[in-house]
């Protein structure tokens, strides 16, 4: 399988951005606080160029989850690329402000205030992980500036206001489809749970499945915790072990889960792991290694999905970025193509005219599914759920809400 150097890909995309705007400076990554490493804003705050509509995006290109922040980047550039090719947007082309938060809450607050205040930017793309999109949501809300998260699925997130939307399903659905897939695909009855007690996806998760799995008759038989960046998981995974279990649920991100999967069956737990779209990188084969083959987890798309739409996208990327498009990437470019779409169709660039031309969005097609947003501002679509085999997934099955 092609594997690539994350860092590379990122700053090379950058730079692309950037050249579409002529009169900025260079990348800087100048090291500031906000772990910026998008060119600087030049006159303070109003774009370079009078025919260019600024976008603002926040991602983890760089730290734990960079594959997350990566495969968005990648997944944004395809649509704007695409769309610029094509014309722009109201006589104007597109560029995109993309700051890098390092996977960590405070800097996507600190990027997203940047975007706002000083970029002036039309609206937000990002963040994957819901705790970070958490701490934007707000800013945004309270500055009338639209954002659009492409990923995050805790419920919480759309509900900080009416200018924060969603493309992806969310965790109350995930949630009842792993268990589900517990209970009757895999016929258990006892199944643990091993949380991450910094990440509001996973605490969420943990609630619905455990409730979820109890409604349909079976049992949780123990909860543990850890905190992202840990690297034992022994006594958590002992503990486990002593309730016999016949499956783990670990809805955690693919930086921790691999290493799990490997201290587990160290352990001798030799049981299928189940997690959600938490898990989708290509770095979890490789963490993972054979300990996490066989395990499964719930997920947006499969790329191998025939539906010739998807298996467009999956090529164009390909020739792009080199690698297959995972998750992110697919909702990265549906969540830039319904911002693109709304912004044709709003009749001036103001917050509110963008907010209410994107609450419009129905039945557009999407790489990871048919996008209409409800009055919740969610997407309601349905999820698939993915084997892990030898260096990538097989698709198992698609559940519908
Ligand atoms: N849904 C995860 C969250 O909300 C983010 C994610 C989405 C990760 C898709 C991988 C793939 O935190």
């Amino acid at each position: 399988m092609r594997r690539f150097a994350p860092m590379l890909l990122a700053a090379f995309a950058l730079f692309a951005t950037a050249c579409e705007k002529k009169s900025q400076p260079a990348p800087s990554g100048q090291g500031a606080p906000g772990g910026q490493v998008a060119q600087p804003a030049a006159g303070g705050g109003t774009p370079a160029e009078a025919n260019t509509l600024l976008l603002g995006e926040v991602g983890s290109l760089t730290g734990a989850q960079a594959t997350f922040g990566v495969s968005t980047r990648n997944g944004i550039d395809l649509a704007l690329k695409e769309a610029n090719a094509a014309g722009g947007v109201k006589g104007k082309k597109l560029a995109v402000r993309v700051y890098d938060d390092q996977g960590k809450p405070e800097e996507a607050a600190q990027a997203v205030t940047r975007l706002i205040t000083q970029d002036r930017v039309v609206l937000i793309l990002g963040e994957v992980a819901s705790s970070n999109s958490l701490a934007m949501a707000e800013k945004a809300q309270a500055a009338g500036v639209p954002m659009i998260t492409p990923s995050s699925t805790n419920p919480t997130v759309t509900e900080k206001g009416d200018y924060i939307f969603r493309v992806c399903f969310i965790d109350p659905f995930q949630g009842f489809v792993m268990a589900k897939f517990a209970r009757e695909s895999l016929k258990a009855s006892k199944v643990a749970v091993l949380q991450d007690n910094k990440s509001a996806y996973s605490l969420g998760l943990t609630e619905v499945f455990t409730r979820k799995f109890t409604e349909m008759g079976g049992k949780v038989v123990g909860t543990e915790s850890y905190s992202q960046g840990d690297s034992d998981y022994r006594a958590q995974l002992t503990a486990i072990k002593r309730t016999a279990p016949e499956a783990i649920y670990v809805p955690g991100y693919y930086s921790e889960v691999g290493v799990i999967a490997r201290q587990a069956k160290e352990l001798g737990l030799n049981v299928p792991l189940l997690g959600g779209d938490g898990w989708d990188s290509e770095k979890l084969y490789e963490l993972g290694g054979s300990a996490i083959q066989g395990s499964y987890f719930s997920n947006h798309y499969s790329p191998d999905n025939p539906d010739p739409r998807i298996q467009k996208f999956v090529s164009d990327y390909k020739a792009a970025y080199g690698g297959v498009p995972d998750a992110l990437a697919a909702l990265a470019y549906d969540a830039a193509k319904v911002a693109i779409d709304a912004l044709k169709k709003a009749p001036d660039t103001s917050g509110k005219a963008i907010r209410d031309a994107i609450a419009q969005t129905k039945d557009f097609p999407g790489i990871a599914g048919n996008i209409t947003l409800d009055e919740k501002r969610n997407a309601v679509k349905p999820a698939v759920v993915l084997k892990v085999g030898d260096g990538k997934s097989e698709y198992v099955t698609t559940v519908n809400p």
